[in-house]
């Protein structure tokens, strides 16, 4: 049924077949939240950031942009889901079209944080959460289109203040190459001016292109390193540059093309960080054998998107099942 629906909606618009999806699932969630037993599955035995999470897998931002599926999306298996990105006030993002399809496994997108603004996304998480024992959620926060990027930080601070009571923790996006000069964030005094306004309580990781290079990423990393208020990283968004030859006007790029670059950068990134910051690993994993390869790479935990978007909830079950 669900294999069947997944190939069906690859008939309408990308971002049509999106949003009924995030429909659906909200009227799964508000049925199944009424009439099924609420699961608490046992967290895996090593904890990761000292959360309880159920499995290492989990959903990338992006998806659940507005807060508001995360309750039927828990249901599918993942062990933890990142909400967001969320900016401070609602926007409308790019104009359309600005999701497309290639082929069948891969992705490009300038979507520009089209999001619902903190408050709207904090009473979702409000009004969901208790629906989702044994999720670990992360919010992932961003920048204003129109804050200017030297008052960038009061963007990310006022996400802290607006979820830090509501979320496990959160993921600092300065890596979206949809937003106009966000990827520039991506240096040593933006990241410790991200953890002066970190809350002490919970877990910060920053997301990081796969564009930069990889003397960028060391730098970075050996700042996470020294950075108490900083657990770890994402690693990676989407990719510029695969995507700038067929898309000059804009947008990232996702699916397995990305794999390599992400899996290389893990690897780099755990070498330079040692074994107590967090790294989650994502950006093309496709297979169950990609998902291995992400940890035995030094991934604490595995993100998946675009793979998720093909092939629906089975490839969730198909990945966790090659562990614990
Ligand atoms: C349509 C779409 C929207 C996305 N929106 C966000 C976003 O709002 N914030 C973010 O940090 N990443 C966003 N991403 C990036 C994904 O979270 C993920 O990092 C990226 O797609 C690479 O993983 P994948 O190859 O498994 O898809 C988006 C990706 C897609 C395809």
């Amino acid at each position: 049924m669900q294999n069947l629906l997944t190939r069906l909606l690859r008939f309408l618009p990308p971002e049509t077949a999106h949003h009924l999806v995030i429909r659906l699932l909200r009227v799964y969630q508000s049925l199944w939240d009424r009439i099924a037993p609420l699961r608490v599955t046992r967290p895996i035995t090593n904890s990761v950031l000292g959360l309880p999470f159920r499995n290492r897998l989990g959903l990338g931002a992006g998806f659940d942009k507005n807060a508001e599926a995360f309750s039927g999306l828990s249901r599918m298996g993942f062990g933890f889901i990142e909400v967001g990105t969320v900016t401070p006030l609602p926007q409308p993002g790019n104009p359309r079209p600005r999701l497309f399809r290639l082929g069948r496994r891969s992705l490009v997108n300038r979507m520009g944080f089209n999001n619902c603004g903190l408050e709207k996304f904090r009473k979702n998480i409000l009004r969901f959460r208790s629906r989702t024992p044994g999720l670990v959620l992360f919010a992932n926060i961003g920048k204003g289109r129109n804050t200017p990027l030297e008052n960038a930080i009061g963007d990310y601070e006022a996400g802290f203040r607006a979820l830090e009571d509501c979320v496990d923790g959160f993921v600092v996006n300065v890596s979206s190459p949809n937003t106009a000069s966000l990827v520039s964030l991506q240096n040593e005094s933006f990241l410790k001016a991200i953890a002066g306004v970190a809350p002490a309580e919970k877990p910060v990781l920053i997301k990081l292109s796969p564009d930069l290079s990889d003397q960028e990423v060391t730098v970075l990393a050996q700042v996470i390193k020294s950075e108490k208020r900083i657990a770890g990283l994402v690693l990676t968004n989407t990719s510029r540059r695969l995507a700038e030859e067929k898309f000059p006007e804009g947008g990232g790029w996702s699916g397995p093309e990305l794999f390599e670059r992400s899996l290389h950068l893990v690897r780099l990134v755990r070498k330079t960080v040692g074994p107590d910051k967090v790294i989650i690993g994502g950006g093309g994993v496709s297979t169950r054998l990609d998902y291995q390869r992400m940890r035995a790479a030094g991934a604490d935990l595995v993100e998946i998107y675009t793979v998720f978007v093909y092939r629906g909830p089975s490839v969730v079950a198909e990945m966790i099942s090659s562990e614990e």
